[in-house]
C-alpha cells in the first residue's frame, strides 16, 4: 500500500487506499500514459533501449502492437471504503495508470535554472546600464542549463515563464524569450548547440534597453511619438553594446538588432524585408511578442495566452514567420500551463502540462469547486476521461490567466508543490 487518504464526496465519507501493482494486458488495450514494465519477450529481443518505458506517443504504441501480443504495465489501484459511521459499508475498485514524471523535481530543478538565468541577465542589464564592461561567461552558463531543462521537458520551466512580477519585467521577459526561443527551436529540432546560441540570443535581445532614459522605459503609460521613437532606438543600442565582441555568439548582434523587423519589411530599425530575416530573429521575434503580449503592464493588463496566439496568428506572413507561429501555437496550445482551467461543472484547477499527443486534454490540479470555493486538491488527467463527483465528464469550458478566481498561482508554487505521479501534497504555508 503507498497511502490512504480520507475523503468526502456528495456528503458521503470514504477512505481511499492505493497501491501500485502490475497487470498483463493485451496490446490492443494500450494507450499512451501507461507504464511498460514487462514485454512478452526479451528486452534484448526488442528495439527499446530501457527495461520499462512510459508509452508517449502513437509512434510508440504502433511500435509496441506490431512486435508484442501483450505487455505488464504499472498501474496504481485505488480501492475506495465508504465509511457511514459504523465502518466500511461498500467497496468500490478503480485504476489509474502511473505517471513516472517527477513534476516536483523537474519543477525545483527548472526554477533553480530559471532564478540563477535571472540574476545573470540583471547583472548584464545592470552593467550595460551603468556602462560597465560585460561580463557573459556566467550568462552562457546558465544558457546551457536553460538548454538542458527544456529539452528535459519544456513543461516544467515553461509553468516559470508565466509566473511574471511587473516591477521585474525586463529581466523576466528576457529570460523567458530565452525559455521560449530554446523551447521554439526544439520544435524546429535544432541541435543543442544551436540551441544554446538561440537562447543566448533570445536572453540578450533586449539589452539595449538599459541605455533608454528611465522615464521612457518606466512610462506609467502609453508613449508618444518621440518617445516612441527613443524607445525603438533600443535595438541601435544593443547593436552598439555588443557588436565586435568576441566572447559572444556573433549571431545575437544580428537578433538584437532585428528583432522589431516584420517579414513585410514594415518594421524598424531598417525596414528590411523577410529576405534579409534570420532563422534565430525569426523565433525571437515569435517568442519576444507572445510574452510581451500576455504580460501584465504597470499601463495594461497583459492579453490572455489564447487571445496573443490569435495575434500571432493574424499577423502570421505579414509580421511572423507562418510556419514558426503554427510550431509556436501548437507547442503552446490552447491549455497553457500554468493557466487556470474552469471546467463545465464550475470547477476550476491549475493546468499542469499535457501528454504527447493530448494537447487537449492536460492534466490539473482541481482546487475550486463549482461554486469557486477551495476543495480538496487533487490531479484530474482528462486523457483519461475522468468523471466529476456526479459522475459526469469533466469537459474544459475557459481558460484564465492566474489572479482570476483569487487563485495565483506563484501561491502555490511558493507554497511548495510537491507533484508525484498522481500524488501530490501543498506543504502548509
Ligand atoms: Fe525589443
Amino acid at each position: 500500500m503507498i497511502g490512504s487518504i480520507t475523503t468526502t464526496r456528495n456528503g458521503r465519507k470514504f477512505q481511499i487506499n492505493k497501491r501500485h501493482t502490475r497487470k498483463r494486458m493485451d496490446v490492443s488495450e494500450l494507450t499512451a500514459g501507461m507504464y511498460i514494465v514487462e514485454l512478452d519477450r526479451p528486452w534484448t529481443d526488442s528495439p527499446f533501449l530501457f527495461q520499462g518505458f512510459l508509452l508517449e506517443n502513437d509512434e510508440d504504441l504502433l511500435l509496441i502492437k506490431t512486435l508484442c501480443e501483450w505487455v505488464v504495465v504499472e498501474v496504481t489501484e485505488e480501492e475506495w471504503c465508504e465509511l457511514d459511521g459504523r465502518g466500511k459499508a461498500s467497496l468500490q475498485h478503480r485504476t489509474r495508470y502511473v505517471e513516472k514524471q517527477d513534476m516536483a523535481q523537474q519543477l525545483s530543478a527548472a526554477s533553480h535554472t530559471y532564478q540563477s538565468t535571472k540574476l545573470q541577465i540583471k547583472r548584464l542589464l545592470a552593467s550595460a546600464q551603468l556602462g560597465q564592461a560585460l561580463n557573459l561567461k556566467e550568462a552562457q552558463a546558465a544558457v546551457k542549463d536553460c538548454v538542458e531543462r527544456v529539452l528535459n521537458n519544456p513543461n516544467a520551466i515553461l509553468w516559470l515563464t508565466r509566473l511574471k512580477h511587473q516591477d521585474e519585467y525586463t529581466a523576466e521577459h528576457s529570460v523567458n524569450v530565452c525559455l521560449l526561443s530554446i523551447a521554439l527551436g526544439r520544435e524546429m529540432e535544432l541541435a543543442p548547440y544551436e540551441l544554446e546560441n538561440l537562447g543566448i540570443c533570445g536572453l540578450m535581445h533586449d539589452i539595449g534597453k538599459m541605455k533608454v532614459p528611465a522615464e521612457i522605459l518606466n512610462k506609467p503609460g502609453p508613449l508618444d511619438p518621440q518617445e516612441f521613437a527613443e524607445m525603438a532606438r533600443h535595438t541601435v543600442y544593443a547593436k552598439q553594446l555588443l557588436m565586435g565582441r568576441t566572447d559572444i555568439y556573433p549571431g545575437a548582434v544580428d537578433v538584437a538588432y532585428s528583432h522589431h523587423e516584420r517579414l513585410d519589411g514594415k518594421g524598424y530599425p531598417r525596414g528590411i524585408d523577410s529576405s534579409k530575416l534570420s532563422l534565430f530573429t525569426r523565433i525571437v521575434t515569435v517568442a519576444d511578442a507572445y510574452d510581451a503580449m500576455t504580460s501584465d503592464r504597470c499601463y495594461k493588463s497583459g492579453m490572455s495566452s489564447l487571445d496573443a496566439l490569435k495575434v500571432l496568428n493574424n499577423n502570421s506572413g505579414s509580421q511572423f514567420d507562418p510556419e514558426l507561429v503554427r510550431r509556436f501555437v501548437a507547442m503552446i496550445g490552447l491549455y497553457p500551463p500554468g493557466y487556470l482551467l474552469e471546467m463545465s461543472n464550475g470547477e476550476v484547477g491549475i493546468i499542469l502540462s499535457a501528454d504527447p499527443g493530448y494537447q487537449l486534454k492536460p492534466k490539473v490540479i482541481m482546487i475550486l469547486g463549482p461554486d469557486k470555493q477551495p476543495q480538496p486538491e487533487r490531479i484530474v488527467n482528462l486523457s483519461m476521461e475522468p468523471e466529476d463527483d456526479q459522475g459526469v465528464p469533466y469537459r474544459p469550458q475557459a481558460v484564465f490567466r492566474s489572479g482570476c478566481f483569487g487563485v495565483h498561482v506563484n501561491d502555490y508554487i511558493n507554497r511548495g508543490l510537491r507533484i508525484k505521479g498522481f500524488e501530490y501534497a501543498i506543504a502548509a504555508g
